[in-house]
């Protein structure tokens, strides 16, 4: 049957000029087409048109991170830095790591004051806090996967930037509650800033980053890491503290990397190996909470919260001793990942009470010193799937924007470790395999990934929110293959996350009361938190149906071709 069915638009608004129509498609079943599930709705059409253009997976993901770049400037970047996990329909596995660097002149201690005492601040706002842009590395690495030549791919985000398009009653919330962020970073004006509040609607055009934009579509690669681009990013470091140089840039280079794979229940999970700890953590709580036969259990029950949180509290606990840049480490994965090291992990684990966290991991100190990404699954008609998560770290980065190319930076240097034991702005703390090195690559959360089942593409999923990214993704799988529930139910649930330090565990405020009250008595400390995650997942059975499904909690979108 080659019927498209189109159904189950949750909602769907519009805002009202040129690209002011914005239809919000939260959930879309289809056969024998093409889709594509991320942050923004222009994004995703801009994915889905290449589809349409004959285009492939690896085409749409490059469009749709170049327009998330332009209409998603939060998070959507090229001043910033991500993975790609792709599966191609002839069984073909590959990761691209296009992570930020630390700058040649960075150095073990440079958030540190001589008294000792970590500063944050710096690592988290300012030019400081730039790493290496990789962004733009990576959709030039990811060409060779594709049918269609960069110029047409880029050109949807072209004509975004230039002829503007209408902001999300979202977008100008955040824009709004930024705006002295912006001017307190920024010696410029820049099109950020208005006199007036921003409104739903209000069109925000970027000629500087068309500028920029077409210097890439001209010169390709060095349209952004040699020539005008790279001279305005490196004058923007000398108007403060800075430190990326010409050279930096020239030098950032792509890494391939082989996908971390393991078995969960028949599937076979491909994801994003180091210097993402997505993977391995991923790989960890699976296999623990396998333990523990989940599937006799329900979704966000005590029990199940039980077994998952205590997978996680262990393999947090693994993340902050041993994760790090495998360029520069000794790289631990296959051992952390086997049973054998895992069934002793676990050995302590008891329905009874909480495990303190001081009991799975050495704890440095406590010391309480002192969001943005996105994710993007697509597949296409021919059955090749697309996972990739990319980030300026916080919302809209170091809120550095670079004068005269109009993008912002990211601050991804505060996922180095600053020093031992200091949480990082999602409360992870590290220690010497994530310091800070030249060159080095700062440890992540990201974790996208593809589920396989019978060798294809069964699931393809990933989320933003830093440290729970691996936490929401374990839950997402576990929904799907433990506990048998639809896309919608898995992605729109309230989730819970834990990682070791805090010993807190965090729920969604819509979180079961009942579930609640049941852990508070086995000792846990419940948390409850705005939201949890952004999940984009898609989902293919075996008769060829697609479902795929946008987060509820953001202005996610589903386009298809
Ligand atoms: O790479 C990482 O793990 C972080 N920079 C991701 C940040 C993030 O997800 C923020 N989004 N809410």
């Amino acid at each position: 049957m080659k019927k498209i069915i189109v159904s189950l638009i949750l909602f769907s608004h519009t805002l009202s000029a040129q690209y002011t129509d914005i239809n919000i498609i939260k959930e879309v079943k289809v056969r024998n087409k093409g889709v594509v599930v991320s942050a923004h709705p222009l994004a995703s059409e801009a994915g889905a048109k290449v589809l349409k253009m004959g285009g492939n997976a690896y085409d749409a993901i490059i469009s749709t991170q170049y327009a998330l770049a332009v209409v998603y400037p939060q998070a959507g970047n090229i001043g910033g830095g991500g993975f790609l996990v792709g599966v191609k329909n002839n069984g073909e596995k590959f990761t691209i790591d296009y992570r930020e660097t630390a700058p040649k002149k960075a150095t073990h201690d440079m958030y540190v004051d001589k008294n000792g005492k970590a500063n944050t601040d710096l690592s988290q706002n300012g030019r400081l806090a730039v790493g290496i842009p990789g962004s733009v590395a990576g959709f030039f690495a990811t060409l060779k996967y594709c049918r269609l030549p960069m110029n047409q791919l880029i050109q949807p985000a072209i004509d975004l930037a230039e002829k503007g398009f209408a902001i999300t009653e979202q977008e100008a919330n955040l824009l709004n509650s930024h705006k002295d962020h912006f001017q307190k970073y920024n010696q410029s004006a820049n099109v950020f800033v208005k006199n007036v509040p921003w409104q739903t609607g209000d069109i925000l055009v970027q000629k500087e980053l068309a500028e920029t934009l077409k210097l890439i579509q001209k010169h390709g690669l060095k349209g952004f890491y040699e020539g005008k681009t790279a001279e305005l990013l490196v004058s923007e470091m000398k108007k403060g503290n800075g430190i990326i140089t010409l050279e930096d840039l020239k030098n950032y280079k792509v890494a391939e990397r082989k996908a971390l794979e393991f078995d969960y229940k028949g599937n076979n999970v491909v994801s994003m190996p180091l210097p993402s700890s997505g993977g391995i953590l991923l790989a960890q709580m699976l296999k623990m909470a396998g333990y523990e036969n989940l599937e006799k259990y329900q979704q966000n029950s005590t029990k199940t919260v039980q077994i998952m949180v205590e997978a996680e509290r262990r393999a947090y606990a693994d993340r902050a001793e041993y994760m790090g840049d495998p360029d520069f480490i000794q790289d631990k994965t296959s051992y952390l990942i086997s049973d054998e090291y895992l069934k002793n992990r676990w050995k302590n684990f008891s329905f009874n009470k909480a495990t303190p966290s001081s009991e799975v991991g050495k704890i440095i100190q406590q010391p309480k010193e002192s969001d943005q990404t996105t994710h993007i699954s697509v597949i296409d008609k021919d059955g090749n799937a697309a996972a990739v998560t990319t980030t300026l770290n916080g919302l809209y980065g170091s809120k550095v924007v670079v004068s005269g190319a109009g993008f912002f930076l990211n601050n991804e240097m505060d996922d180095f470790s600053v020093k031992p034991g200091v949480p990082n702005m999602f409360g992870a703390v590290g220690g010497e395999a994530n310091s800070i090195q030249p060159n080095k690559r700062m440890l992540s959360s990201m974790t996208p990934t593809i589920v396989l089942k019978n060798g294809k593409p069964y699931m393809v999923v990933g989320t933003p929110g830093g440290t729970t990214i691996p936490t929401s993704v374990y839950q997402s799988i576990v929904d799907i293959v433990d506990f048998k529930l639809n896309a919608n139910l898995s992605v729109n649930s309230p989730k819970f996350h834990h990682q070791w330090l805090p010993e807190t565990v965090a729920v969604e405020k819509n979180f079961p009361e009942t579930t609640i009250k049941d852990l508070e008595k086995l000792g846990y400390k419940v948390e409850k938190w705005n939201q949890i995650g952004r999940t984009e997942m898609i989902l293919m059975d075996d008769s060829g149906n697609i479902h795929a499904v946008a987060d509820g909690r953001g202005d996610d979108s589903v386009a298809v071709e």
